[in-house]
């Protein structure tokens, strides 16, 4: 049918219109031009979702972008709307330079923008690799067009060897060992075939897994949307409900602004927790709250962690792999164990609350998801630090950390950017010993710029050829959620602003506390003085023009969610969690 619903404010193809100081002249020339491609009037009546299109030929994890598109189509063809699919930038891993997260917000710019820009009454966005998603959630928060979140999947595991592995916990893993000479170079090329078995998102509760369970837990990807893995039928079916509900939300008027709520958000805290999400998943979170003028209390989020234990058995904190949970109820297992702890009438974007959803949910016999009585860890994933070392806070992923380090004293083995690291790292008259902290400055948002993901110190070959699996690790860079050790991160502010990890140095002692939320670099107050006196700070690179100009600008730190600062709203109107 037709949908003629409004005449007050224009929807569908006259949403919108080009300025040409002629309202009826802009919609005869839109229409004239659009039927060149073959469309009737019929079709340009009806309600209009648009689809970003997030495929390319660079980003393997969005692989299954066309059938995923040709299914949103058929729902939304099935409510009797029109589907239009768009392009905008897609941004993956491995293949984005300096680091994705310097292309996050711009990505964000262009989702936000185009959905302002063409007529749409309702939005699907299909993401998944790491920055995708959030870069999505946070262009259509600041648009405000009701839209569905649909994430590409995860990939298949794959087995070498015997074994089962999976990017990119494996990824690491194999790395690892061959750079402590346990496995030589054909078993490293070898494993290079076997770690990715298709295409989709990375298999474990990396960053990209992390995002499709929070923006479930958001209300803004469909019920039971963020497991199916990306080849699977289940996957294509939701996808089709996806465009279906589109539909129905561009005519009743859900907005996100009505799902990105407090309490929507305060459930997605927890579940970060409860999954053990990556630490990626809180800046992210911070950046998509604090477009909807919500700040995230870190020290709340904190107390939060101490209450919530990791459910989720997957890998970095667990064993399983994303299609196992998938097979075991996928989130909505883990949102039915904490029900006492979630807010139950928060809306989705299924048109009902959360609570609702979690009626219909059946019981799965699983081992995957555990109970709260018999938890994988039982403190949530992260925890929240502060100290003289980070003034403004610094997180650690305990439930991937090892639990001999999480108290302790060493001296500090000091590289002042990752080109230094990388120089020395291997150098055998290196001065490093097992028990050292090694800091590692200026990857953070604005020092390296992007906040690379190099937080993931490796381990020194001389000490990882003795058995050295793992050391406490210190930087204001981020870490990939695939990732496991004793890493402290996020280090606010960062070096390259003069925070306190610019002025550390080779033999400080630096005492981590996971116990008391600590992290303290002991030297005195009068010789941290005088090494602030001396402190040269890293002049920007390449910064005259363009992106990164407005890059370096704008960047917010960690704690603002490194979004930048005029894409913010002017005032927050309530911090989160609340208590
Ligand atoms: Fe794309 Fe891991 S590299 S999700």
């Amino acid at each position: 049918m037709p949908d003629n619903s409004s005449v007050i404010r224009p929807t569908g193809i006259r949403k919108g219109l080009t300025n040409y100081g002629d309202t009826g002249f802009a919609l005869f020339l839109r229409k004239a031009f659009i039927k060149g491609a073959g469309y009737s009037d019929d079709a340009l009546d009806r309600t209009i979702i648009g689809i970003a299109n997030t495929g390319s030929g660079y980003n393997p994890c969005h692989g299954n972008a066309p059938q995923l598109i040709e299914a949103v189509k058929r729902g939304v063809m099935m409510e009797g709307g029109l589907a239009i699919d768009f392009p905008t930038i897609s941004i993956a891993e491995s293949f984005s330079a300096p680091t994705s997260m310097y292309l996050r917000n711009l990505m964000a710019m262009d989702t936000e923008e185009m959905i302002r820009a063409q007529p749409m009454d309702a939005v699907v966005l299909i993401g998944g690799c790491d920055k995708t998603v959030p870069a999505q959630l946070m262009g259509a928060a600041s648009a405000n067009v009701p839209m569905i979140q649909l994430v590409t999947g995860s990939m298949l595991t794959g087995g070498h060897r015997g074994e089962r592995v999976g990017a990119c916990t494996d990824c690491r893993r194999f790395w690892g060992q061959y750079r402590a000479e346990e496995i030589d170079q054909q078993e490293i090329s070898e494993v290079n075939n076997k770690l990715v078995a298709s295409v989709g998102t990375c298999s474990v509760m990396g960053t990209a897994s992390t995002m499709a369970c929070l923006g479930e837990a958001l209300g803004i990807v469909m019920p039971g949307g963020a497991t199916p893995p990306a080849v699977t039928s289940d996957r294509i079916r939701i996808a089709e409900e996806s465009g279906r509900q589109a539909v129905r939300n561009a005519r009743s008027g859900l907005t996100p602004d009505k799902i990105l709520t407090e309490k929507a958000f305060e459930n997605a805290l927890r579940i970060l927790l409860a999954i053990g999400g990556s630490t990626n998943g809180i800046i992210h979170l911070t950046g998509i709250a604090g477009r909807m003028g919500y700040e995230i209390d870190l020290e709340a989020f904190d107390r939060m962690s101490r209450e919530t234990p990791v459910l989720v058995d997957l890998k970095p904190s667990g064993q399983h792999y994303m299609e196992d949970l998938h097979r075991a109820g996928g989130l909505q297992s883990v949102l039915r164990e904490l029900k006492p702890q979630l807010h139950l009438d928060a809306m989705t974007v299924s048109g009902r609350t959360l609570g609702e959803e979690l009626e219909d949910f059946p019981e799965y016999k699983q081992d995957v998801v555990r109970s709260v009585s018999n938890p994988i860890y039982p403190a949530g994933g992260i925890a929240f630090l502060k100290g003289n070392l980070a003034p403004d806070g610094a997180i650690i992923k305990q439930s991937a950390a090892n639990a001999k380090l999480m108290e302790h004293e060493g001296r500090a083995v000091v590289f002042e950017n990752s080109e230094d690291m990388a120089n020395r790292i291997d150098d055998p008259d290196l001065d490093v010993n097992a028990d050292d902290v090694l800091v590692l400055k200026n990857i953070g948002p604005i020092g390296a710029p992007g906040m690379p993901e190099a937080g993931y110190l490796p381990i020194p070959k001389k000490l990882a050829r003795q058995g050295v699996k793992d050391m406490v690790r210190i930087s204001d860079g981020r870490m990939s959620g695939t990732a496991a050790g004793t890493i402290v991160l996020h280090v606010t502010p960062e070096a390259a602003l003069g925070g306190p990890l610019a002025l550390v140095q080779n033999g400080d002692r630096i005492r981590l506390s996971v116990s008391e939320r600590c992290i303290e670099l002991k030297v005195s107050d009068e010789e941290l003085a005088t090494r602030r006196s001396n402190l040269v700070l890293p002049k920007p690179v390449d910064a005259e023009r363009g992106y990164r100009r407005l890059f370096y600008e704008q960047m917010t730190q960690a704690d603002k969610g490194c979004d930048f600062e005029f894409l913010r709203p002017p005032q927050m109107i309530a911090r989160v969690p609340a208590k």
